[in-house]
């Protein structure tokens, strides 16, 4: 089972949905994974409260760009307020795999970014 999610995280790495940058974001942040410096900046073009474009750019290991790949197809045409009840849970049951402290902060660098920018916020309490 492993083996196949595996797979998934590899060709999420090496071909990422939604990978680039919006134009004229509506919402956009961007942060780093404290423990070793990589990115994530998410885009969101938003039109009546619900998510109408998604794109990102990301800098760091095949678990966080596979994640953040994951969390953009997830979100799309999604309402802020779905976006809000988002958690680690989804991003977790998307990879598939245990994950270790260290790799959990890189799986779940996306979600910190995108709630951030969804509540406007400049900095998530860890
Ligand atoms: Fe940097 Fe995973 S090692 S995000």
């Amino acid at each position: 089972m492993d083996a196949l999610y595996r797979e998934e995280i590899l060709e999420h790495y090496k071909f990422p949905r939604n990978r680039g940058a919006l134009q004229h974001p509506d919402i956009t942040y961007k942060d780093t994974n404290p423990l070793c410096g990589d990115e994530v900046q998410i885009d969101l073009s938003i039109k009546e409260n619900r998510v109408t474009d998604v794109k990102f750019q990301a800098k760091g290991c095949a678990i966080s760009q596979a994640a953040t790949s994951m969390l953009t197809d997830m979100i799309e045409g999604k309402t802020l307020d779905e976006i809000k009840q988002l958690g680690k849970k989804e991003i977790l049951e998307a990879l598939g795999i245990e994950l270790g402290p260290v790799r959990l902060k890189c799986a779940l660098l996306c979600l910190k970014v995108l709630k951030s920018g969804v509540y406007g916020i400049k900095e998530w309490p860890t």
